[in-house]
């Protein structure tokens, strides 16, 4: 081989290891990885936080008992849910304006099917199967114990983060709040009413029955046991004059960061004094750099694959909304990898 052939192979084989140096060490200059920490130590959010979307919803319908319990028992953070309240005030978390998607309302109120969450009493929800739409659009993880679901309350959810062997937080969105008027008062009274926006003092970290094991999950006994989230800043405003020690997340979509522009979002978020949940592509070391130096935490949605926990990690987030709370876990080196059927099985829904 001649010289000028071997500089040519070592030119096109350096050039792409050069090329993703380069981009890391300008991401560094842009976020360092871990510049969000002192904010999340403060605030005693853990950190990456790795909180549950609409529970473990990989593994269990969305929003049931079964995704909630099955997400605090693998050890999430916090267990996320979206805030609705039907038409005799009882607060429930469906992620959906309609029930269509996620349940069996076709069958049982033929006809209703398109009609919003607030339109049905607590006791018609209840007469709703959550869990069969699961089963066939996933038969690799169909079960028939998720058949006749049902719908879950916030009172329910508390309940559920309260018990068993780990302690997550809530993360709790106020979900297309201008349809619940008062919404935000609704929910900071039930909180309150259940001591949830006072701080708890957890027994101990030791698992019951278990002198050695570790809890995985203390969000639930630190000082940010709840967290709110909206895309409506309206509702962040009203959430922090109702309780200004709770934290808030000003959720971003792709056409807010449009509109406003990233700087403009991040001014936005420190005026109402909220940190940021933008959507995955927004994680970016230049999105998140200058988050930090704001002072405001970066919670990113929804991130499902091993690669992008990975990337966005080095990208400093600070926290991702999951469906995959068994992968992220075992990604941080959080928990080992879970016997999934073995908690399933002492689980009750
Ligand atoms: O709450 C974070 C994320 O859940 C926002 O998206 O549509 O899943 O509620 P969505
Ligand atoms: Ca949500």
């Amino acid at each position: 081989m001649n010289l000028r052939k071997v500089r040519l192979i070592l030119i096109f084989t350096l050039i792409p290891e050069i090329l993703v140096l380069g981009f890391f060490i300008f991401s560094r200059t842009q976020s360092p990885p871990a510049a969000g920490k002192p904010i999340a130590d403060s605030m005693e959010i853990p950190r990456p936080a790795i909180v549950a979307h609409r529970g473990a919803s990989y593994l269990a319908p969305e929003e049931t008992r079964a995704a909630y319990l099955l997400a605090r028992e693998l050890g999430a953070d916090y267990l996320e849910g979206d805030v609705q309240r039907t038409r005799d005030g009882v607060l429930v978390l469906v992620h959906d304006d309609t029930l269509e998607r996620t349940s069996d309302v076709a069958r049982v109120f033929p006809g209703r099917e398109k009609n919003t969450i607030e339109t049905f009493t607590l006791a018609e929800l209840s007469q709703l199967d959550f869990g069969t739409w699961f089963n066939e659009k996933n038969k690799d993880r169909a079960r028939d114990r998720f058949k006749g679901l049902r719908v879950v309350t916030v009172e329910e959810l508390i309940q559920i983060a309260e018990s068993g062997s780990q302690s997550p937080g809530l993360y709790l969105e106020t979900k297309s709040p201008e349809r619940f008027p008062g919404v935000e008062a609704d929910l900071v009274n039930l909180l309150k009413r259940k001591g949830w926006l006072s701080s708890r003092k957890c027994v101990g970290d030791i698992l019951p029955g278990d002198s050695t094991a570790k809890k995985i999950a203390t969000a639930g006994c630190g000082k940010s046991r709840v967290i709110f989230q909206s895309f409506e800043a309206a509702s962040v405003k009203k959430l922090r004059e109702l309780a200004p020690d709770v934290p808030r997340v000003l959720l971003v979509d792709q056409e807010m960061e449009k509109k406003q522009g990233w700087n403009g979002v991040v001014s936005e978020a420190v005026q109402m004094d909220a940190h940021l949940g933008p959507v995955g592509y927004l994680g970016w070391s230049w999105y998140t750099g200058p988050a930090h130096r704001a002072g405001r935490l970066v919670h990113i949605y929804t991130i499902n694959s091993t690669w992008q926990l990975w990337l966005l990690n080095q990208f400093g987030v600070d926290g991702f909304f999951t469906d995959r709370t068994e992968l992220a876990l075992e990604f941080f080196a959080r928990a080992p990898k879970p016997d999934v059927e073995a908690v399933f099985s002492r689980l009750v829904f």
